[in-house]
């Protein structure tokens, strides 16, 4: 029986991949997708959620339902806001390519998002199911699921499971110590690590361990319809960027697509070839380490009492192939 999932995007360039594989793959039961601020406001990572759904053809299938505009608190003390660099959009430091533009290679989308907030959405969909039969998969940063499980108490236990792309042991991206979707807004993310419901941490040490390649692309690009085509414009962006950000300059020329990699997970999860269950918590006290996953295997310790599931490494040739198969077998009208 296909797994009943709500996907939570910030939708930028590797959330698309993780919506399009979602959609075109028909390996899950697609209940919704619910967005979030992150990578970029929520209006625009609406729309790009909402030019993907239309690029696959999925039309009023699959419902789009916005959510949070801004973390819960992280941008409202002084304090922890001088250790939140702005968000990517108004850093104000353009790079020569951006991660993610304003809006995906994609035309404008004819369709709408729905009325119904999507928190509301979220705990009327979790609350009205049989319990423990929906898996929520967030890329994005965690303040719509925060929300919803501070609104609902029962939610996070009403749940699956929650796989998150998010967090790093040894890697980091939006500071020197913190992962993106964590660092946007810790607090949400604590929230969840501290909900008891069943969480896998899809951190960048495994993203990173299954990155995509232009040789990768180049066998993408040969399957030749329009999602394949889409494919390789939207990671050779990433690409580009990750090119301005490798330290070192002769590095194959390769980027992480993170989200598709925690839906591979949900379900494939031999697709992530070293896992522990671990206790980690994330630093909400505005250092500068705000927002670091910070792991605890002091196994002589009770405070490493496992509350997750973390990857560490990845099956990149798996990742690929199953990315790879679903853009070759999909149809265009
Ligand atoms: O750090 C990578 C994560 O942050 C990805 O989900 C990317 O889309 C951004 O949201
Ligand atoms: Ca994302």
């Amino acid at each position: 029986m296909k797994k009943q999932v709500i996907l939570d995007v910030d939708t930028g360039t590797d959330d698309a991949i993780a919506i399009m594989l979602a959609i075109l793959g028909k390996e899950i039961d697609l209940l919704g997708i619910t967005t979030v601020n992150g990578n970029l406001e929520l209006a625009l990572t609406t729309d790009n959620t909402l030019r993907v759904v239309e690029h696959c053809e999925a039309g009023e299938a699959v419902k789009v339902y916005s959510g949070c505009e801004y973390p819960l608190v992280s941008t409202l003390s002084p304090k922890s806001a001088q250790s939140l660099r702005p968000l990517p959009k108004r850093a104000g430091v353009k790079m020569p390519y951006a991660i993610h533009g304003d809006h995906l290679p994609l035309p404008e989308t004819t369709l709408k998002k729905q009325d119904k907030n999507a928190i509301v959405w979220m705990i009327e969909t979790v609350m009205q199911a049989e319990p423990q039969s929906i898996s929520l998969v967030a890329v994005g940063p965690l303040s719509n699921v925060a929300t919803a499980m501070r609104a609902e108490p029962d939610f996070a236990e009403r749940l699956r499971e929650i796989v998150i792309m998010g967090g790093g042991d040894r890697l980091s991206n939006a500071s020197s110590a913190a992962e993106f979707n964590i660092w946007a807004d810790p607090e949400a993310a604590e929230i969840v690590l501290q909900s008891g419901c069943e969480v896998t941490i899809i951190p960048l040490d495994a993203t990173h361990d299954a990155q995509i390649s232009e040789a990768d692309l180049a066998k993408i690009k040969a399957i030749g319809n329009k999602y394949a085509d889409f494919t390789y414009d939207v990671i050779m962006e990433r690409i580009d960027a990750y090119a301005d950000r490798k330290a070192d300059r002769d590095a194959p020329r390769s980027a992480p697509v993170h989200d598709a990699l925690a839906l591979c997970y949900l379900l494939h999860p031999e697709c992530i070839t070293k896992k522990a269950d671990v206790s980690c918590h994330v630093d909400i006290s505005g250092g500068v380490a705000y927002g670091r996953t910070v792991i605890d295997d002091r196994q002589y310790m009770e405070t490493s009492e496992p509350n997750c599931t973390f990857a560490y490494d990845a099956d990149k040739e798996f990742f690929f192939d199953w990315m790879y198969n679903i853009i070759a077998r999909a149809e265009e009208s």
